[in-house]
């Protein structure tokens, strides 16, 4: 019998064709509702492979139940999903894809770093509501990016390509990373802080650290209130770093000047959500990689993971 793989979101045919010359395929038929846990765990009990994206948990029940699983791929760098301790004990390979989508969510960070400085989404829905009369001296006025002072948390290959965008708009980088980066330091240019320097020196506050237990819950009322209250806060990481409600009181209060978002506590938020109802604030759904390109490459490096692995060969991207 050939090797089955389960893959819990609808991918387009032409992404999954290389496998299913040598593996049974078998898809969840939605591209955009998630694959309910139920239907999950049933197919993995008998899958060699899992295809998953960052909204399956892939824990230690799910692991233990699904004793022909030989490797889970995850449509992501980020794997705070999925349990690798246990995907460890019970010998299971863990694919990301890493590198593929770093200038990718680069561009899009940088991009809402702007749109939230400088007001365009509330510009774009002043003028489609009509609300456009005259020019006038502070219509919508932002504020400079050019020459401030970024701080970025978490210094990894991401946080590398928005220094390097933030370089060309000549401003003062700085950083805080679990561990120093003095080869980036000499090659870019930018500066490592102390958290609580970063937070009272930066203009931009951008979160672009994995989630894990040092991580989660960082930013509280208490990193709030170190910032600028001129500062703009940008999380393209993961929305467990924050704690939503300080950050809502931080930017009502004014102790921050605003908010660029694209993640989330809990995903998917609904219209309901009280950090999308404040001016300050722009909010995206979870978009950090996808671009047309990216995105096909992402799916692919998990099928080329998936089938190395299957193969008995080493994935090219494995944690
Ligand atoms: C990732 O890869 O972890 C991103 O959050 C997905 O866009």
């Amino acid at each position: 019998m050939k090797p089955s793989i389960y893959i819990t979101r609808k991918l387009p045919e032409s992404v999954i064709t290389p496998l299913q010359k040598e593996f049974e395929v078998d898809m969840w038929e939605h591209e955009d509702v998630p694959v309910p846990r139920d239907i999950l765990l049933h197919k993995a009990e008998s899958a060699s492979a899992l295809l998953t994206m960052l909204s399956d948990k892939i824990d230690r029940e799910l692991l233990q139940k699904s004793p022909s699983l030989r490797v889970v791929a995850n449509l992501a760098v980020g794997h705070d999903n999925i349990d690798l301790e246990a995907a460890k004990e019970v010998g299971v390979t863990i694919c990301n894809t890493p590198d593929v989508l770093t200038e990718t969510t680069a561009d899009l960070t940088f991009g809402l770093l702007m749109a939230t400085a400088r007001r365009i989404v509330e510009a774009d829905r002043y003028i489609k509501e009509g609300k456009w009369k005259s020019w006038s001296p502070l219509l919508l006025a932002g504020l400079d990016i050019h020459h401030k002072t970024i701080g970025i948390v978490g210094m990894g290959s991401i946080g590398e390509a928005v220094a390097r965008r933030a370089k060309g708009f000549n401003m003062n980088v700085l950083y805080h990373n679990r561990s120093r980066k003095h080869a980036v330091e000499r090659d870019l240019g930018v500066h490592y802080t102390t958290f609580e320097e970063l937070l009272t020196q930066s203009d931009f506050v951008v979160v672009l650290a994995p989630l894990n237990e040092d991580t989660e819950g960082m930013f509280q009322d208490e990193q709030f209130l170190l910032m600028k209250d001129t500062a703009i806060f940008i999380n393209a990481a993961r929305g467990p770093i924050v704690n939503e409600e300080a950050l809502e009181q931080a930017v009502k209060r004014g102790d921050i000047a605003g908010a660029g978002l694209d993640v989330f506590e809990v995903e998917p938020i609904d219209a309901d959500h009280p950090l999308i109802k404040l001016d300050q604030v722009v909010a995206l759904p979870h978009i950090g990689s996808s671009s047309k390109e990216t995105r096909y490459e992402m799916m692919a490096l998990c099928v080329e993971n998936i089938h190395a692995v299957l193969k008995g060969n080493k994935p090219r991207t494995s944690l």
